[in-house]
């Protein structure tokens, strides 16, 4: 069985021995221009020529949990693309999110810069139940962070494509609840793919209908959220401010608004990172099953978009 891998911005030095070791019958290739046609492809974010030029692929395998990149390319029919399905992303992302919600919610930027300035001061307690979190996506990761937000006793809602029921979440689904999803949330995260339908979703028009005083968490794509508009209601008052992981351009441009602004928080694409070695040995495990021609989980609904 011959494998391919390539990664735009990945270490391959470290990921071809780690792919070989897990797959020790397999002869694993950096892919090059030119390569041999392989059974699988690996990959983060790779040229239209590798898709060209890999003309026998049983599946391709990307090494992250969205899709959109390899969306943009003209993909090889009926080849199944198979996504990261959590390899370790879950609990990062929670872990990410919780602490965004609760440094807002506690005012800790607040204390922090007190106490930099040499000042004992308190702020009065707020109540939780004035801080419900919205959670934007209900799948892999959405599910996780919202069941690890309501572990901290905050009212959660959670906004899906198709309806669902999670226990301690009130469940909106379609574009016909998403008004009153945003309404009856406060801080709202984003944990949708990107996609024809969820490209800039976060507009004016949709952030506005946050309740006032809300807080915008993205760690999902940076063209969910118009970035203007966003400034905009920071601006204004309706927004007290944003946790912001992903941009419409990474690294962000120096120069942009962001960068400045009192009221965000900038990461650097890193709320959850993929694992090289529980990715690795999720796709061996996944090679596995499709060779005995078992099912796996996290096909791709390419019509879909994710
Ligand atoms: P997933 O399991 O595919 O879940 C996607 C969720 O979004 C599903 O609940 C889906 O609804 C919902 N959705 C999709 N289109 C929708 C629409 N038009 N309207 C309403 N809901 C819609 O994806 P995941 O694994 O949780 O990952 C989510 C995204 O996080 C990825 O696509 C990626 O872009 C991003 N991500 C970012 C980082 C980072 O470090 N910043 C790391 C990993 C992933 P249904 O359940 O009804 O299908
Ligand atoms: C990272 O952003 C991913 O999609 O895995």
């Amino acid at each position: 069985m011959k494998v391919v891998y390539f990664s735009a911005d990945q270490d391959s030095a470290a990921w071809i021995p780690g792919l070989r070791a897990a797959l020790p019958h397999a002869d694993v290739q950096l892919w090059e221009p030119g390569s041999p046609r392989a059974d699988y492809a690996v990959v983060w974010k790779p040229p239209q020529q590798l898709l060209d030029e890999q003309t026998h692929l049983k599946a391709l395998f990307n090494t992250g949990a969205g899709v959109d990149a390899l969306m943009k390319l003209r993909l090889p029919p009926q080849v199944p693309v198979i996504r990261l399905d959590d390899a370790g992303m879950s609990v990062q992302m929670a872990e990410y999110v919780c602490h965004a919600v609760i440094r807002h919610f506690r005012e800790f930027e607040g204390y922090e810069s007190d106490m930099e300035q040499g000042r004992w001061s308190f702020r009065k307690p707020r109540s939780r139940l004035d801080f419900p979190v919205g959670v934007l996506g209900l799948g892999v990761l959405g599910a996780r962070v919202a069941r690890a937000v309501a572990q901290f006793e905050f009212p959660v809602n959670g906004w899906s494509r198709t309806a669902k029921t999670l226990p301690g979440v009130q469940c909106f689904a379609g574009d016909a609840q998403l008004d009153a999803f945003l309404a009856a949330s406060r801080i709202v995260v984003c944990l949708l793919p990107l996609t024809r339908e969820t490209e800039n979703l976060l507009d004016a028009t949709r952030l506005s209908k946050i309740r006032q005083g809300g807080y915008v968490i993205n760690v999902a794509r940076g063209a969910h959220i118009v970035d203007a508009d966003l400034l905009a209601l920071l601006d204004s008052g309706h927004l007290a401010g944003a946790t912001l992981d992903v941009f419409r351009v990474e690294p962000l441009p120096k120069g942009h608004p962001f960068w400045q602004h009192p009221q965000v928080t900038l990461t650097p694409h890193t709320s959850a990172r993929t694992l090289r070695s529980e990715s690795i040995a999720q796709i061996a495990a996944k090679i596995a099953s499709l060779e005995l021609g078992d099912n796996v989980a996290g096909i791709v609904h390419t019509q879909r978009g994710y």
